[in-house]
C-alpha cells in the first residue's frame, strides 16, 4: 500500500522558496502589511512584462474581472458572450452585475470558444435586437484562443473584449497576453497558478479612463488609496467616496511574493513547458487518449488529456479513483456552467445544449503539472495512466 503522506503526488503545488520567505519577512518586519509600495511595483513590473500601460492589482482574477466589466460599463439586461467550458467566477461576475451570461459552444480540439459558433451567436443575439455588450474569452489551461477572430467579431458587433488570462503568465516566449486585444486582460495568482501569491489578481489596459476607474472601485470607490492617505501632508481621513466601490485591493504581503514569482516566471514556465513536452511523447501511442494541443503560446497551466468516447471499460471517474490508488492527483477541468443547476435552471439549459463541451467535460482530466514536479513523479503519472488504459481498453475499440 501506498504511503500517502510521503509518496503522493498532488495535482498542484506552489513553486515558493527562500526569495518568496525573504520577501514576505521583509514587508511584515515593515510595518505596513496591506496595500502600499510592494504592490505599486508589482503593479509596474507586471505592466512592463505584459507589455501594457496600466496594471492594476487586486485580490483575486475574479475581482479583476469584476472590476473590468464594471469599467466597460456592463449593465443589467446586458449579455456577456464566453463558453460554459470555464470557471464559475466568469459568468458570476457577470450576474453581479445584473447581466447574463450567453453561453456559446467550444472549440472541440482546443477547448477554447470557438469563433464560427461565437459568430453565430452574437448574429442572433443582433436578430433579437439584445446585443451582446462584452466578449470573454478564456484561454483555457493557457492555450491561446484564435484572439484574432475575435477581436475582429467584436468590433464588428459593437462589444468589448475582456480577455479571461487567468491561465497565463505575461512571459509566453516573448508573445503576451495582454491587452493588444482584449480592452482589460486579467490573470489570476491563485494558489494553483503558473505564478502565485496564494490569492490574488492583476488586471492589465491601454486605456487610462477604464484603468482609472479599476483603481477606484478596487478600493470602496475612495478617491485617494490609503497608503496615499497615510503618508501625505493632508489629512488622512480627508478623501471623497464617488461611487458604491469594492474591497478588491492585493495586501503588500501577497504582493511582495507576486514580484518574486513574476521574476521567476520565464524559469517556472520552461518547467511546465519541459514537464507537458514529456506528457506529450510518452502518452502519445496511447490511442484511447487525446492529447491537448501544442503551442508555443501557452502558459501550460494545466495538462488535460481526453479519453476518447467508448474506448476504456471505465469512466473518466474510475480512471481519477484508480490514479489516486496509485498515489496520483488528478482534477478536471471543466465542468460546464450549463450543468451546473444555479446556470442550469436559471436559463433552463439542458446538457445537450452545448453538446461540444458536454462531450469534453465527460472524457477530460488534469494530470499534475507543476515545477517542482520530479523525473520519477513525472515517470510515475505517465506508467499509472498507460498502465490503466492498457487494462481498460475496450476489447472491440482495439
Ligand atoms: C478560467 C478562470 N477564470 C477565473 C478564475 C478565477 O480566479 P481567482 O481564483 O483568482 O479569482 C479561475 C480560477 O481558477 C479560472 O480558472
Amino acid at each position: 500500500m501506498m504511503n500517502r503522506s510521503t509518496d503522493f503526488i498532488p495535482f498542484a503545488r506552489p513553486c515558493l522558496g527562500e526569495e518568496e520567505e525573504t520577501a514576505v519577512l521583509r514587508v511584515m518586519r515593515g510595518g505596513w502589511l496591506t496595500t502600499a509600495t510592494e504592490s505599486a511595483a508589482f503593479e509596474r513590473e507586471f505592466a512592463l512584462a505584459a507589455g501594457a500601460e496600466h496594471a492594476i492589482a487586486v485580490n483575486s482574477a475574479t475581482a479583476g474581472l469584476h472590476l473590468a466589466l464594471e469599467a466597460v460599463g456592463v449593465g443589467p439586461d446586458d449579455r456577456v458572450a464566453m463558453s460554459p467550458y470555464t470557471f464559475t467566477a466568469c459568468a458570476e461576475v457577470v450576474r453581479y452585475l445584473g447581466a447574463d451570461p450567453l453561453f456559446v459552444d467550444i472549440d472541440p480540439r482546443t477547448l477554447t470558444i470557438c469563433p464560427q459558433a461565437l459568430r453565430r451567436a452574437l448574429e442572433g443575439a443582433a436578430a433579437e435586437a439584445r446585443p451582446v455588450r462584452a466578449i470573454m474569452p478564456v484561454h483555457v489551461a493557457g492555450l491561446r484562443c484564435d484572439m484574432q477572430t475575435i477581436t475582429a467579431l467584436a468590433a464588428e458587433h459593437g462589444a468589448v473584449v475582456v480577455e479571461d488570462a487567468a491561465h497565463c503568465v505575461p512571459h509566453l516566449a516573448g508573445r503576451r497576453c495582454n491587452s493588444a486585444q482584449g480592452v482589460v486582460s486579467v490573470y489570476s495568482f491563485y494558489a494553483t497558478k503558473p505564478i502565485t501569491t496564494g490569492e490574488g489578481g492583476m488586471a492589465v489596459t491601454d486605456d487610462a479612463p477604464l484603468a482609472d476607474r479599476m483603481r477606484t472601485m478596487r478600493l470602496h470607490g475612495i478617491d485617494r488609496d490609503a497608503w496615499e492617505r497615510y503618508r501625505a501632508t493632508s489629512p488622512a481621513w480627508q478623501y471623497d467616496v464617488v461611487a458604491a466601490g469594492f474591497k478588491y485591493n492585493l495586501p503588500d504581503l501577497q504582493a511582495a511574493i507576486g514580484r518574486v514569482q513574476l521574476g521567476r516566471a520565464r524559469e517556472l514556465l520552461l518547467h511546465r513547458a519541459r514537464i507537458a513536452a514529456t506528457y506529450r511523447r510518452s502518452l502519445a501511442d496511447v490511442s484511447s487518449l487525446m492529447l491537448p494541443p501544442d503551442s508555443a503560446d501557452h502558459s501550460h497551466h494545466l495538462f488535460i488529456v481526453r479519453i476518447r468516447p467508448r474506448t476504456l471499460s471505465i469512466s473518466r471517474d474510475r480512471v481519477i479513483e484508480l490514479l489516486a490508488r496509485d498515489g496520483i492527483g488528478a482534477s478536471v477541468h471543466y465542468r460546464p456552467l450549463h450543468l451546473m443547476s444555479y446556470y442550469r435552471d436559471r436559463y433552463g439549459l439542458k446538457p445537450g445544449d452545448f453538446p461540444l463541451s458536454l462531450e469534453a467535460y465527460e472524457g477530460a482530466l488534469s494530470l499534475p503539472l507543476y515545477a517542482g514536479l520530479t523525473q520519477e513523479q513525472i515517470g510515475r503519472v505517465i506508467g499509472s495512466l498507460r498502465a490503466i488504459c492498457s487494462q481498460h481498453h475496450r476489447v472491440e475499440s482495439r
